[in-house]
């Protein structure tokens, strides 16, 4: 089975998901209160692919390799290979011509999250070896993605954000290549937005008469590029999550799947799942509603939330107004004061966004 290296792209501005980008790498935003990038790490593991390189940027890189270290706890071999600037997927992809050498390799994006993981594909792509192999989604809104032009399973074009889109199929941020790519991503010129994309390497591998083939998704697919996807992500990853109450509990009631780890506690609340709560949080006189992930050290008083994503040592104290659909980075705190008169005080980073009804 060690036939197929892996590529994570984990580097990229994340310029969607700021300010939370500013101090941290989206990939390892969490997701259920595991990190987006795990799931990818996982996705190849269970695919037979633990050989895998990890494409980082020079500001979030350290960041990244801290949190997955030699990946072994994850079951893979991992190694880091800096991209300089985000010049785009297919320059991504020539920074791993050394890693890859003349292997065949699954090419991940690491912002992505298949519910089903990508065995079925590698395991069609070992079987019949083509140049490529792209994995396909029907897509309400094409205009906004990579689209694909099929012949049978055989894909003719590919063309990047069309206004007239051939096709409702998208292309979801799982590749897999024969070697054959690295010339096909040297050919290429920058795209009008100034990357090497990845959509024209293949094209060009279709333009020399290669073999290009393409699979589709069957369970859901996400992008967590942005703040909706990765609500919506985390909504679908809690929706499978199974009840596992370990954290202490006082005076309180838990609905539904929720998962309260050893070392959190829940004090008059009320808890209604599906949520995750880390250990070390602390949930007091407050209700926490469906699809909330609070990250370890989080502490909710006197308030309620849900559909949001709390990261680690966040703090909402004494909000009457239910905080929804709502991200929080590390460390935010949201209180509630007395004061006359009545008026907002903040500090925030660039381009935190609140809205006050
Ligand atoms: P994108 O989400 O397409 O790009 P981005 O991360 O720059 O984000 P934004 O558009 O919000 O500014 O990237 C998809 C994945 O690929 C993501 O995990 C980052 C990674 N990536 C690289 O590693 N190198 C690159 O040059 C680019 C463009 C992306």
């Amino acid at each position: 089975m060690g036939d197929l290296k892996g590529l994570i792209l984990s580097g990229g501005a994340g310029t969607r998901l700021r300010p939370i980008t500013h101090t941290s790498a989206k990939q390892l935003v969490p997701v259920a209160n595991k990190p987006v990038l795990f799931y990818g790490i996982e996705a190849l593991v269970s695919a037979g692919v633990s050989e895998i390189a990890i494409v980082i940027a020079p500001e979030t890189g350290e960041e990244i390799r801290a949190a997955v270290g030699d990946g072994s706890a994850l079951g893979a071999r991992v190694t880091y290979i800096t991209q300089d600037a985000p010049r785009g997927l297919a320059h991504a992809l020539l920074c791993a011509e050394g890693f890859v050498g003349s292997a065949s390799f699954v090419m991940y994006l690491g912002d992505n999250l298949l519910r089903d993981g990508i065995t079925e594909l590698a395991a069609a792509f070992r079987a019949s070896r083509p140049d490529a192999s792209i994995l396909l989604t029907e897509v309400a809104d094409p205009w906004h993605y990579g689209v694909a032009a099929l012949e049978g399973e055989r894909v003719v074009r590919l063309v990047e954000k069309p206004t007239e889109p051939p096709s409702s199929l998208a292309l979801v941020g799982v590749y897999m290549f024969g070697p054959e790519i690295f010339a096909a991503a040297k050919s290429i010129s920058p795209s009008a937005r100034g990357e090497l994309e990845i959509t024209d390497a293949i094209q060009s591998l279709i333009d020399s008469g290669r073999r290009v083939e393409s699979h589709t998704v069957t369970g859901w697919w996400k992008d967590t590029g942005q703040l909706d996807d990765m609500l919506e992500a985390n909504r679908l990853v809690l929706s499978d999550i199974e009840r596992r109450l370990e954290g202490e509990l006082v005076e309180s009631r838990v609905e539904g799947p929720v998962r309260l780890d050893a070392g959190a506690r829940v004090e008059r609340s009320l808890i209604r799942g599906p949520a995750v709560i880390a250990a070390g949080a602390v949930i007091s006189d407050s209700y926490v509603g469906p699809y909330t992930s609070i990250g370890p050290d989080v502490v909710v008083s006197g308030s309620e939330v849900e559909h949001s994503i709390l990261l680690a040592g966040s703090r909402i104290e004494g909000v009457e107004t239910r905080v929804e659909a709502s991200l929080l980075g590390r460390g935010v705190r949201l209180r509630r004061v007395e004061r006359r008169p009545s008026t907002l005080r903040m500090i925030l980073g660039d381009r935190s966004e609140i809205e006050i009804p």
